[in-house]
């Protein structure tokens, strides 16, 4: 039974369901795993998590498709970049099949959080993990815990479909050589004053720009970036400090072998930005959220898509990819994982 929720209405934020999933990872191997409905974890005061931040993390979404089955949109990606973003922070790599296994069992035990079909809601899936055991000298954990949650979402921006305003803040997210380009707690961290920051002057969110030569555009804090051409040419950020984001390269296999459009990833420096035509952000969360405006220092980049809407090509994208996703429109072979009830 569909719990008795208010789908139209949710925000992106956390609400309990009733199981997660639990695996530890001790003397060199991960444990089995289970399914529980304790939301609360107790570790040691000196976790390596509490101490040192190794910890990350992933972020998927469950859809009711059109024809009412549950389906999650590739989960073998996330489980690839999650092992990658271990093998960056020194911590225990889960298993990719097991993550995808331990995905689904933890949406069947919530299959009833998942939201209706046209209800503009999602069932937020979070994989993630950290370092458990107590570690002094810097060095990684030898134990680690790794979880699956859930919560019923909505729109991570007020407002859904209307555009949004970046800034250029003078905060850098991630380092040349740094962790930019992995999952990692501590890339958010980073970007915590920078948001707080932002939101106080008036913007939703910052564009970082790339922190070596601040002359090229890269990501804002939990999206990649792609803009429209005055010809209609999708163009995305190439660089290796940006997050590989599984909606951005979904897009751009869109955009090209759906809308027959010109799909670039290369470098776009932060002066070409007045030329484009449409602006958005993509993501899990975000999905595809259009951008208006961009402020860089009192400066005002107004794109010809405006205020009111999304641009046209933006709004083809969005009711491609999330077509595909619910079902309506035939998804490339491997892309939809449908989970039985
Ligand atoms: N960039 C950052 C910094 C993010 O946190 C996210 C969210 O996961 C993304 C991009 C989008 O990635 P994906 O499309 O895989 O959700
Ligand atoms: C996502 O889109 O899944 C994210 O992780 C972005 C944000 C909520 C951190």
């Amino acid at each position: 039974m569909e719990k008795n929720i208010d789908w139209a209405n949710l925000g992106f934020g956390y609400m309990k369901t009733d199981y997660r999933f639990v695996s530890n990872f001790k003397d060199g191997k991960w444990d089995e795993g289970t399914l529980t409905t304790d939301e609360n974890i107790v570790i040691n005061e000196c976790a390596c998590v509490l101490q040192y931040a190794q910890t990350c993390f992933e972020g998927l979404k469950a859809y009711r498709t059109v024809d009412g089955n549950v389906v999650c949109f590739r989960p073998d990606l996330n489980a690839k970049r999650m092992a990658d973003t271990c093998r960056r922070l020194e911590m225990a790599v889960y298993p990719e099949d097991k993550f995808v296994d331990a995905v689904v069992k933890t949406v069947q035990k919530n299959i009833d959080y998942v939201p209706p079909y046209g209800s503009g809601a999602t069932l937020y899936i979070r994989p993630y993990m950290f370092g458990s055991d107590p570690i002094m000298g810097v060095k990684p954990a030898n134990e680690y815990q790794f979880r699956v949650f859930t919560s019923p979402v909505g729109p991570y921006f007020k407002g859904g479909a209307k555009p949004i305003t970046l800034r250029v803040p003078d905060f850098d997210r991630a380092a040349p050589h740094g962790t930019g380009h992995v999952k990692a707690g501590l890339n958010y961290a980073m970007s915590l004053h920078a948001i707080v920051d932002a939101h106080k002057q008036g913007y939703n969110e910052n564009m970082y720009l790339d922190s070596a030569t601040r002359t090229k555009v890269e990501e804002t804090g939990g999206a990649n970036i792609i803009f429209v051409t005055k010809d209609n040419t999708v163009v995305t950020p190439k660089s290796n400090t940006i997050l590989p984001s599984i909606t951005r390269r979904s897009l751009m296999y869109v955009a090209e072998h759906y809308l027959g459009l010109k799909a670039e990833e290369r470098e776009v420096r932060f002066d070409e930005v007045k030329d484009f035509a449409e602006c958005a952000l993509c993501g899990t969360a975000a999905v595809l959220s259009p951008v208006g405006k961009v402020v860089d220092h009192g400066k005002e980049i107004l794109f010809p898509s405006g205020m009111e809407k999304m641009g046209e090509v933006t709004k083809k994208l969005y009711d491609t990819l999330t077509g595909i996703q619910m079902g309506t429109i035939e998804a490339p072979e491997g892309w939809i994982k449908v989970i039985q009830p």
